[in-house]
């Protein structure tokens, strides 16, 4: 069984990644995702915000873990060699990328024009095999057009493409409103991958003590859809690598990802919640239903169902909500 597949130009073993998370901030955790049969790991992003706050990684997944349910609080790894700023951060890297045979993708949050350029060229000196941006602001300010909003993310992608000699992904959240026309874009500006969707802390209000609180709870498959529409319409459209991230619970998810065109399958919430080795699982299960339904590689199921193939454009947009609804008329529901 052949489960190879290339992403951002680097050939792997087969199409599962780990995607950023606490489980990758650290040597330790990254050694053991390797161990677990990672295809590449994603490191923690490196967040220009936090250092310039002097604030670190390992803080704001203490709070998020006080704020939220006790749950989220147990996934969260010590993270010993993680509290030590930009030096720190790169000294992981550059013994990570130098001890791992799998590639070690870096990952930055930037907040400046410098903080994007400078950080990048740091990463990709410290041995990072690609540099996935980790792009998220949220435009509070009326003059500020969607427009514009894309024009800087497209710039920011230009600068460090320029910038540094290893390919460059960008991570996107899913609130733009025309993602085919982004996405053209940021191949143009230099982007060898895109990874569909980021997932961000979402903030609540207690109701006893009437604050705001910030959460991550845990994804679920319940997540799929999103991303699974989008890999679907921008699969063989976009010249680039397509990473699809989000609700990868177990080997159903990622085979449903690679149908629809996903060059790889990223994975966050399913290790933190079951551990590094649930990945072996997953590959192993994805390996197992290849073989049972008669393909012989992961390339042959890649696209197999994207939107290029006419006969499910329908399923894939919103004619179909139309028949979705038919089912729940009164009278059709069924308990
Ligand atoms: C606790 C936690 C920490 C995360 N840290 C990062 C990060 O540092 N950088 C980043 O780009 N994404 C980060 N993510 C997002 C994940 O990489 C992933 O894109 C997202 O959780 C969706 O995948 P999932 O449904 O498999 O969890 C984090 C997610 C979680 C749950």
């Amino acid at each position: 069984m052949n489960l190879a597949t290339r992403y951002l130009g680097l050939q792997l073993a087969h199409p599962i990644v780990a995607a950023a998370s606490p489980l990758t901030a650290t040597l330790d955790g990254m050694r053991r995702l390797e161990d677990a049969g990672a295809a590449a790991v994603v490191m923690a992003s490196l967040y220009e915000e936090q250092i310039r706050a002097e604030d670190t990684a390992y803080a704001l997944y203490t709070e998020q873990g006080s704020n939220s349910q006790a749950e989220a609080a147990s996934y969260f790894p010590e993270l010993v060699d993680y509290n030590n700023g930009v030096s720190g951060h790169l000294e992981t890297l550059q013994r990570a990328s130098a001890a791992l045979d799998i590639p070690v993708i870096a990952s930055l949050n930037g907040t400046t024009a410098e903080g994007w350029v400078g950080y990048a060229r740091e990463l990709a000196q410290a041995g990072a095999a690609a540099i996935e941006l980790n792009v998220y602001s949220v435009p509070v300010d009326p003059a500020v057009s969607g427009a514009e909003v894309e024009r800087q993310t497209v710039d920011i992608v230009r600068q460090v493409a320029a910038t540094v000699q290893i390919p460059v992904a960008i991570k996107l959240a899913p609130y733009f409103s025309s993602m085919p026309h982004l996405a053209a874009e940021l191949v143009q500006a230099g982007a060898a991958g895109l990874v569909l969707f980021n997932r961000y802390y979402a903030p609540d209000i207690d109701l006893a003590t009437l604050r705001v609180t910030r959460s991550l709870p845990l994804s679920t498959a319940a997540e799929l859809p999103l991303s699974l529409v989008w890999i679907a319409l921008l699969s063989r459209r976009v010249a680039c690598s397509l990473a699809a991230s989000r609700g990868v619970e177990t080997d159903v998810e990622v085979i449903k990802y690679l149908l629809v065109g996903a060059d790889v399958v990223t994975t966050a919430s399913a290790l933190l919640r079951h551990g590094p080795e649930h990945l072996s699982t997953m590959r192993a299960g994805l390996e197992r239903w290849l073989g049972e339904n008669g393909f012989d590689s992961v390339s042959a199921i890649r696209g197999l169902k994207d939107a290029t193939h006419v006969e499910h454009v329908d399923a894939l947009l919103r004619a179909q909500y139309v028949a979705a609804l038919t089912d729940y008329l009164p009278g059709k529901l069924v308990s």
